[in-house]
Parts: structure tokens; sequence; C-alpha cells
């Protein structure tokens, strides 16, 4: 579709209610509907085309949408009334699982586009206007990143972190997740083009790329001849000049092999922090959750990460209440978290999600329970990240400038271990690396000086 001229533009907006895939995927989303006539709005006030991209990974995340739709239907009613059209559009998890239903239950919506169907948005947007309600619900996850090299992403202007997505899908079917149904198996774009995206990426002024994927580190691509893993990736990234800052997201503890190990202790650019997962600190409940390791075997892999670059710092994500998660099973994940220590994690109760093996066990656990557990664990991994935080003050770390900040002559920017920096100063800082001593932490984020005025040279 080509770009409409300014006079005839409409505004589209795209909410995000999901993990970095599917904020990724949204800004996908946006920048087609621009090319497609839509410039972005921050609301569905103004906008002529709503797309709402949807989570199933927890009920909650899945109930949101009906909610929204409810908001929505009201809207366009409002707008019938006044002669303006609202396209509505679901997109993401919750369309891949419950396309069908949804346009059942939800006559606002004029049509689902599941995770891997958002290059067809053009069609769908045109057979919606011929009053079809059509459903794209097919994995086609290749067509998605061939359309993704022919059309590349736009990027925000002054945007100084970037996400990149790597890899798609999972073919891990832990027994509670929905992913695998939802993302289809897993695949991985080819390395050129993500080493194109990042150089693209660079020369418009981005300094750090968060590659991300379902199982980033299950990363492999064999279309030149060799086979590239995600170490292989970060050497080849590292040397893009303007790339300060290589990140990941999110790994799987099975595949954090020896090679991507060495990245962390060889490459300075790949940051001392890692997101990984670990769900529960008990073997059986590691067991019925079809993770496939051991609490020791987590322990033993920190100890190996440690051991190659001694500053790394560690989050986690855990779910407590799994089917049949005894007291005690519990408490072996409080040791692990005590064990491990973690500077940030994300935890959550059980959730019982369709389709997943855990969802037919007779042995759920009482909400209540959950409660409880949630809130103990919760109180652990906050006096973890409290007192990582508060270690951090006197220490000179690197700061990676983004943005101003909320009070004139504050500018914004992120540790190596994401933690987020206040600091006075002037706007060229923005995009630079300077050491800066952190002075004292605030509840969300740290305070901290400027060391001195060299910009540090990015390696
Ligand atoms: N691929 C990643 C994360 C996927 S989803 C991984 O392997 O860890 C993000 C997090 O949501 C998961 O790590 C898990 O902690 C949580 N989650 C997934 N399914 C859930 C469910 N049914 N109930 C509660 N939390 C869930
Ligand atoms: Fe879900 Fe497990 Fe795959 Fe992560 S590895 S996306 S938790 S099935
Ligand atoms: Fe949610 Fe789908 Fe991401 S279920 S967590 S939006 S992969």
């Amino acid at each position: 579709m080509r770009d409409k001229p300014t006079a005839e533009r409409g505004g589209g907006y795209v909410k995000s209610f999901g993990c970095q895939m599917n904020v990724y995927d949204s800004a996908r989303i946006g920048g087609l509907l621009e090319t497609a006539g839509f410039d972005q709005r921050d609301g569905v006030e103004d906008a002529d085309i709503v797309v709402l991209n949807t989570c199933h990974i927890r009920e909650k995340a899945a109930e949101k949408v009906y909610s929204e739709l409810g908001q929505l239907r009201v809207l366009k009613a409002e707008r019938a009334a006044q002669g303006r059209k609202l396209v509505v559009g679901v997109a993401g998890c919750v369309a891949q699982a419950e396309g069908d239903e949804i346009l059942k239950r939800a006559p606002v919506v004029d049509f689902v586009l599941g995770p891997q169907a958002y290059h067809r948005i053009d069609e769908a947007l045109a057979r919606a206007r011929a009053g079809e309600r059509p459903f794209y619900g097919e994995f086609e996850t290749s067509e998605k990143f061939r359309d993704l090299r022919e059309r590349p992403m736009r990027i925000a202007p002054r945007q100084i972190s970037a996400f990149v997505t790597v890899q798609e899908g999972c073919d891990k079917f832990c027994s509670f997740c929905v992913v695998p149904y939802t993302r289809g198996a897993e695949i991985s774009r080819a390395a050129p083009d993500i080493v194109a995206e990042v150089e693209r990426l660079a020369s418009d002024g981005v300094r750090e790329a968060t590659l991300i994927g379902q199982n980033v580190n299950a990363y492999r691509w064999s279309g030149d001849g060799r086979t590239w893993t995600l170490a292989d990736l970060f050497s080849r990234l590292a040397a893009v000049p303007g790339i300060a800052r290589l990140r990941y997201t999110t790994s799987h503890p099975l595949d954090m092999d020896e090679a991507l190990i060495a990245a962390h202790r060889d490459l300075s650019a790949v940051m001392p922090y890692l997101h990984l997962p670990v769900q529960s600190g008990s073997d059986a409940v590691l067991r019925a959750m079809n993770r496939r390791h051991t609490s020791d075997d987590y322990r033993r892999l920190i100890d190996r990460i440690r051991a190659a670059r001694p500053d790394t710092a560690l989050s986690s994500d855990f779910i407590v209440g799994f089917p049949g998660e005894t007291g005690q099973d519990f408490q072996d994940t409080l040791r692990l978290v005590r064990d491990v220590g973690f500077a940030s994690s994300f935890s959550f109760k059980y959730s019982r999600r369709p389709g997943t093996p855990g969802a037919e066990r007779a042995d759920q656990i009482e909400e209540q329970a959950k409660k409880e557990r949630l809130a103990e664990l919760q109180a652990l991994l906050e006096s973890q990240r409290v007192a990582f935080n508060a270690a951090c003050v006197g220490r000179t770390l690197d700061v990676l400038f983004e943005k101003p900040g909320r009070h004139a002559g504050q500018f914004v920017g992120r540790t190596p271990y994401l933690q987020s920096v206040q600091v006075d100063g002037s706007a060229s800082l923005i995009g630079t690396v300077r050491r800066v001593r952190i002075a004292r932490p605030g509840s969300n984020s740290l305070f901290g000086e400027l060391v001195d005025m060299d910009e540090r040279v990015a390696s």
C-alpha cells in the first residue's frame, strides 16, 4: 500500500499487553499502519484504527482484552452516531488462541491477526473495509521475517536503546505455558538480516541492542554454510560501529552453552546482567513443569557464568502454586533465591491455561495458598533488589544516557544492570556512556553524579 497524501491521513493506535516480543510487534504494526496512511497516536481518542496486541500468558492478561473491547464498543457506537468510523483489530497471542471466539463474542472487532500474520495487516484492513471480518491465524513466521527484510522497521527518532527480534517461538513445552501454542515452533531469523537491522539502528543513533526471542539463546541459523549461534551473533554485532551495549532476553537455562558464557567473559559490549528464568527451586516441581533441569543444575550454571564474568547480576521469573507444589517445594524455591541472590525478578501465581498439561491436573493449589506464597517470595525478592541497589551506592558504574529526566537539568540513563539513574547534566549526555558515581538509591531509580566529563570510548 502506498503512503496517502497528508490531507487524507488518519490516526492509528496500537496498544501492547504483553512481553518484549509483543512490544516489538506493536512497533512493527504501528509502522505498517503508518505506511497504510495512519499516523501513530498515543490513545484511542483521535484514532481511526485501534489494534489491541494481546497476551495470553495468564488468565488476567487474557481477560483484559474483553474489558478493553467493551470500552471500544461504546466508542465505536459514539463515532457511528457522528458519522465517523472506528476500525478495531485484535492481534497477538489471545488472537491466535481464541480468534474465532473473539469474533463471536465481540461484534466490535473488525479483524483478527495472529502473531505471525502482522505483515498481512493491509489485506486485513481492506477486507474489513469491505465488510468481512477476517482471522489470520496460520503459522508462517518465515514469511513474517521475510517481510521484515523487505519493509524494514521504522525507528523512533532519538531512540538510544532498541529491541531486535532474532528468534521466535518455543519448542520447550513447559507444562504451564501457552507460548508454544500461540507462537509456534522455534525459528531463527537470518543472521545477515539481523546484522543489517542493527547497523541501520546504529547509524540512526541507537547505542544498545537487546536481542529478543521467546527462547533467544536457542538461536541457530545456518543459511550461509556455517551455523550461527547467539554467541556468534554477539561477536559480529559487538563490531558494529556505534553499538556500545548488547543484551538478550529471554533465555532458557538449558540453552546456556559454553560459547555464550564465554561471550559474557570476552565481549565487554555484552552486559553483565542476565535474565534467566528458573520458575521454581524444587526438583519435583521443575520436573512436573517439564523444565528438564534440576535446581542444582541451575546453581552450577550460575556459578559458571559468575566464574566467567564475576560482576554478573541476575534476574529471574518464578511461578508459585504450580499444581502439586507442597509447602516444602515452596521452601526449596526460597532457598534457591537465597543461594543465588537476584538483582531483580518477576514472580507470578500459577494461572491455569486451557490446553496446557498443567491445567488438566487434579491437584491444583488453593488461591489462598498461592497468595500467601507469592507475598512471601516477593518480600524476599524485593529485599534482594533493595540490597543490590544499596550495594551500588559509592560504586562508579557506566551509564548509557537515554532521555531527559522529570526535572529540568536531569538526565536518565541505565547502568549495566538496567537500573535507571538520574544525573544532573546537559542534553549532550544523551546517547553517551559516562562513568557515574552512585550517590543514593531512590524507590525506583538511583541518583548519581558524573565522575568526569570524558565520554567512555565504547568497546
Ligand atoms: N520463554 C521464557 C518466558 C515466557 S513467559 C522462559 O522460558 O522463561 C514469561 C513468564 O511468565 C515465564 O517465565 C513464567 O514465569 C510466567 N508464566 C508463564 N506461564 C504462566 C502461567 N500459566 N502462570 C503463571 N505464570 C506463567
Ligand atoms: Fe513457555 Fe517454557 Fe517456552 Fe518459556 S521455555 S516460552 S516458559 S514453554
Ligand atoms: Fe504473552 Fe504471547 Fe508474549 S502470550 S508473554 S504476548 S509470547
